[in-house]
């Protein structure tokens, strides 16, 4: 996820204030950085990779100003990382410069319009729209101040801006749902993406609110809303430096579980064509529809793959999820309308590498969905689709598992579109819906107690079937990841086939029971077949079957479709897995033997 830094006020240290807020930063992961120093001139620098070749760059440059200035630490939505499209972005006349966190969904429209006008861009981003909408209004006579602000009026979609002009001895920031802090210490003042950024100078802070600007000059900081002041509220944060790499969280992880609202929003932004019923996928407009599909993916991503072959399969395509260290060597049959789908978080598993390349050898059309801009997969695919989740840090995939889900609804209504206009809008209200849902799972759910009464099994079952079948998967494989507990997932109706053999009254099964069709009653049936057998159960459902009648305990997600509702399981089960890891004193984050990204095969 993107970050931002400005300080004004800081005199001398200014450079050193801004370098150490980026660091601050660091944790949010980054590809690329950048400062721009402002006040009479305004002077960038800025560097693809690790923070220490900014640093270095700026050894040799002068600070022309150097007692206001913005930075920036990038991670790649819009074109890949490298030092044109790191921010600070500028115009071309370099009198402005701007950094940004955030989509703007109208960007290609402002660019076009840009372009006609004469202007030459220099990114690939959608963020450099900004400076050069602000030179044109200074270009029309507008005092700073406004011009800023008309410039923003022109943007639809999410940001946190900083901007500086030339001759200002002022930093212009703006917010819409993307989070933006003012802090406040004396004469020094600084604006920020994330409270650690400048936590070591003050905790006291200003929380700007959607549609709100705010101005920071020497010694002082207005807060407007369109044309009027707003009075704003001096909080002041409880948090000290070291816990704020985490948000305040214990964990990575469950910071990024509670991250999930806001990844899912992302991953939807200016994806949707609310009035035409459809999905619109700049990224897949040259994609033709397949005669089949095949999916290749590793551990929790081959999750994913699973879920999605289940509905392609239901909308009548041919579809399969493949284990990709399988596939590389045993490739099913390919004919050249088969598109095969590589479900990589990191876009550098090696196995999902060797999988998708000997698809494409064979004559496949290949895609990337993936959350790294400029990854292997997504540079070697004929096509990429990004699910804009935001890095994770934590080894066990969690938000990026729930921005594959929906990233990969998206794909496939955009391969089907045979579902027909009301059917696709359900889905989008569905997928509107879904963060809110989410947030109200987060809110409410009974995990940690389920972890209190149950978590000393011997064992631990998770099953389902349809949709739920690689939720219960998913369930179990975060489960051993990061307790070291023994847990398996099963598709329900499987359990009779050997499994049961294991079920005793210590080993506490985990039944994920959406709907109430005829699949649902199904795994009723087998949850009376381990209940009988004196296993504890704990169902995971949103109330519609009577499977509660059945259970010992119950973990609740709100009612909703059959695909969501799959999704809202699985961050049910993902805090089961937290919690029975952090009673039992696990290394979270880093779990044994595990990495982030497996690169060998
Ligand atoms: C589990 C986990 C792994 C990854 C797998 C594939 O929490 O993170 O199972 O899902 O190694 O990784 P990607 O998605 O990067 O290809």
């Amino acid at each position: 996820m993107c970050g931002i830094i400005g300080c004004i006020g800081r005199g001398g240290d200014t450079k050193e204030t801004l370098l150490a807020g980026l660091k601050n930063l660091e944790y949010r992961g980054y590809d690329s950085a950048g400062i721009a120093f402002g006040g009479e001139t305004v002077t960038v620098e800025k560097r693809e990779g690790e923070l220490e070749n900014l640093r270095r760059q700026l050894e040799t440059t002068e600070a022309f100003d150097g007692s206001l200035g913005i930075g920036h630490t990038r991670w790649s939505t819009h074109g890949p990382p490298s030092d044109r499209n790191s921010h600070p972005h500028m115009d071309e006349a370099g009198r402005v410069a701007v950094v940004h966190n955030g989509i703007i969904e109208n960007y290609q429209a402002l660019r076009d319009e840009l372009r006609v006008e004469g202007v030459e861009f220099t990114s690939d981003t959608d963020s450099e729209v900004v400076p050069h909408l602000i030179a044109r209004q200074l270009d029309a006579g507008k005092p700073p101040e406004e011009a800023f602000t008309a410039a923003v009026e022109r943007l639809d979609g999410s940001y946190a801006l900083a901007a500086v002009v030339e001759g200002e001895h002022a930093i212009f920031t703006a917010r819409n749902d993307s989070p933006l802090v003012i802090g406040v210490d004396g004469d020094a003042t600084f604006v920020a993406s994330d409270v650690p950024a400048f936590l070591e100078y003050t905790r006291d802070v200003v929380y700007l609110e959607n549609g709100e600007y705010a101005v920071l000059r020497p010694g002082n900081w207005t807060v407007f809303d369109g044309a009027s002041p707003v009075e704003k509220v001096v909080k002041t944060v409880e948090w000290s430096p070291e816990q704020t790499g985490k948000s305040g969280y214990d964990h990575f992880m469950l910071k990024e579980i509670h991250e999930q609202p806001t990844a899912l929003r992302q991953c939807l932004r200016g994806r949707v064509d609310e009035f035409g019923g459809r999905f619109s996928v700049d990224e897949l407009d040259e994609l033709e529809r397949p005669d089949a599909v095949q999916f290749v993916a590793c551990g929790t991503s081959y999750h994913a793959a699973l879920y999605a072959a289940e509905l392609l399969r239901d909308a009548g395509v041919p579809a399969q999820a493949y284990l990709a260290s399988e596939y590389a060597l045993g490739p099913a049959p390919i004919t050249p309308d088969t598109l095969v789908v590589g479900v990589t978080q990191s876009g550098e598993t090696a196995d999902t590498l060797s999988a998708l390349r000997e698809a494409s050898v064979r004559g496949a059309r290949t895609l990337a969905l993936t959350n790294v801009v400029g990854s292997t997969a997504a540079r070697e695919c004929d096509h990429a689709l990004y699910i804009r989740a935001g890095p994770e840090i934590g080894v066990a995939a969690t938000k990026t598992f729930s921005s594959q889900l929906v990233a990969l609804n998206v794909l496939v209504e955009r391969l089907t579109a045979a579902t027909g206009v009301e059917q696709t809008r359900s889905l989008i209200s569905a997928l509107r819906e879904l963060p809110e849902q989410v947030q109200q799972v987060l809110d409410d759910s009974k995990a940690a107690d389920v972890v209190d009464e149950f978590g000393d099994g011997n064992a631990f079952f998770f099953i389902g079937r349809g949709l739920d079948f690689p939720v219960a998967l998913e369930g179990a494989l975060k489960f051993k990841e990061i307790t070291y507990e023994h847990a398996e997932g099963f598709a329900a109706g499987e359990l009779k086939h050997g499994p049961l053999a294991l079920v005793t009254e210590n080993t506490p099964v985990f039944a994920v029971v959406t709907g109430d069709d005829e699949r649902a009653q199904k795994t009723i049936g087998n949850v009376k077949e381990v209940e009988s057998r004196g296993a504890p159960v704990i169902a995971v459902t949103d109330g519609q079957s009577d499977v509660e009648r059945y259970a010992d305990a119950v973990l609740e997600i709100p009612r909703t479709t059959a695909r969501t509702a799959a999704m809202l399981a699985n961050v049910q089960l993902q805090l089961v897995a937290y919690h029975t890891a952090y009673e039992l004193d696990r290394t979270i984050d880093k779990p044994r033997n595990l990495a982030k990204s497996v690169t060998v095969e």
